[in-house]
């Protein structure tokens, strides 16, 4: 592909070039026909000036003038303006043969001309008939005009027309050529500074202050794009080292039951013991890679959906019988309330609003009531599940759905609660096309999600 200075180079030649071809062969053809007007007007002068002699000779004696005047009009140095005078009569006939073999009587009287012949330019004619008069004839008298210098000047006009034509177009091709690299240089400039990113430095961006606005939007867009990929990366790194920081302690713990099991003498009940521990860490690890794949794999877009209509309230009443016995622990009670449709994938369905209720179990006030609230609003199925306790500080409200995020300050629950529950939820919610809402109000926290509805018809 050809840069865009040469494209646009090439682009002003070819306009140029077709401009001046029409100029040209305008130009040209109004000079051609101010030419054949001038040899006409010469023809017609000559006519006015010999035509009223012819006519007043009326007898030989007087005719041997006539013959002396147009011989001595002779041009000495080749043919200009010939004469010729046609009589039946020898006496009165005057130039000898006619040019290239013309039989005069075939051209008709009044302007003519007679094609080129053998190198030789047209002949322009104007031919009179002169009416009897006296013991004279009637004559006819031809005047021609040889075009020969009238076309060397055309010829001339139209050389150095062409030349002109072409060292013009030439010269604006290479000046528009110029001209496109100077009005590019913002754009070199601008290439040069995106090559000059160093990467890993995050914070970089281009400097769009003195860039023409043509391509100020789009180094805009540019570090737009610089602009979320820190936020990516910033997300990442801390991802990073929340994962580093969660499976630490399990991995701690694992090690040192280890080396306690190893260093002291134990019997098997011990050992059972100590391995039933380091079980229950090994499921905790397991449990945070399994959530962090689930993650990865829905932000990826790589999750398998199975959806199918489904009545929110069905589905919820499943989700609370399973989930029931960490409710029997607090002496909750659970309630349902609405209904909408939506199309969803059940077994995802099922995760979010379980990860829900095993929250709002964990945090809800002893011999409280957990209510599941399900609508249909705005082409939207709404869940969302309440329950007495804490106000949250509304500070952490817009944090609670990030990864490893926890309201609590110290990580006292964190052998069971590792922060991804919220996330999970997001997820699942923005694979179905909506997303998550949280509400702290008049001590009862509620949590929920929407999905995009399906009309009950
Ligand atoms: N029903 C609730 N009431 C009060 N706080 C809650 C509730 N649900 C979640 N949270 C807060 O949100 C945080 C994140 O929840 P989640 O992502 O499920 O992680 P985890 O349950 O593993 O702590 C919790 O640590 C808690 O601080
Ligand atoms: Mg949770």
């Amino acid at each position: 592909m050809s840069s865009i200075s040469t494209r646009l180079a090439l682009m002003f030649g070819l306009s140029v070039a077709l401009i001046v071809s029409v100029c040209a062969v305008v130009l040209q053809g109004s000079l051609k026909d101010s030419l054949q007007q001038q040899m006409h007007n010469e023809l017609e002068l000559r006519h006015s000036l010999l035509d009223p002699l012819l006519m007043s000779r009326e007898s030989r004696g007087s005719w041997l003038k006539v013959v002396d005047k147009l011989s001595a009009m002779a041009p000495d140095d080749g043919p200009d303006a010939l004469h010729w005078v046609i009589s039946d009569d020898p006496f009165y006939s005057y130039g000898g043969p006619a040019p290239f073999g013309v039989d005069w009587n075939r051209v008709p009287d009044g302007f003519s001309i007679l094609p080129p012949q053998k190198g030789c330019c047209p002949l322009n004619v104007l031919i009179t008939t002169i009416p009897p008069a006296g013991s004279r004839p009637a004559l006819r008298f031809v005047v021609a005009l040889d075009s020969t210098p009238y076309m060397k000047t055309l010829g001339d006009f139209t050389h150095n027309l062409t030349a002109i034509s072409i060292a013009g177009t030439l010269l604006v091709a290479l000046l528009g050529y110029g001209i496109a690299r100077l009005g590019l240089w913002p754009v070199r400039r601008l290439s040069s500074q995106a090559h000059g990113l160093a990467p890993g430095d995050t914070g970089q961006r281009l400097d769009t202050a003195r860039l023409p606005p043509e391509i100020r939007d789009l180094a805009v867009s540019f570090n737009g794009v610089l602009a979320r990929q820190e936020v990516a990366w910033r997300q990442l790194e801390s991802f990073n080292a929340d994962v580093a920081h969660e499976l630490r302690t399990p991995l701690t713990n694992l090690m040192g039951q280890t080396q306690m099991g190893l260093a002291v003498g134990q019997d098997v009940q011990e050992f059972k013991e100590l391995l039933q521990s380091n079980m229950e860490e090994l499921e905790r690890m397991t449990s945070i890679v399994n959530d962090m794949l689930f993650l990865s794999h829905a932000q990826v877009g790589r999750m398998a959906m199975d959806l199918s209509e489904i009545s929110l309230r069905e589905e919820a009443q499943k989700t609370t019988e399973y989930v029931e016995p960490l409710f029997v622990e607090k002496d909750l009670t659970i309630t349902l309330q609405g209904d909408a449709r939506a199309l969803a994938d059940r077994r995802l369905f099922h995760r979010a609003l379980a990860n829900l209720l095993e929250n709002a179990a964990c945090h809800a006030d002893v011999r409280s009531e957990v209510t599941i609230d399900m609508e249909s609003r705005d082409g939207k199925a709404y869940l969302s599940v309440s329950n007495v306790g804490q106000p949250i500080d509304p500070q952490h409200l817009p944090r609670l759905f990030e990864r490893f995020f926890r309201a609590e300050s110290s990580r006292s629950q964190s052998d069971r609660h590792h922060g991804l529950g919220l996330s999970i939820v997001k997820a699942i919610a923005v694979i179905h096309q909506g997303d998550v809402f949280v509400r702290s109000e008049d001590g009862v926290n509620t949590f929920g999600f929407w999905i995009l509805a399906q009309s009950s018809t």
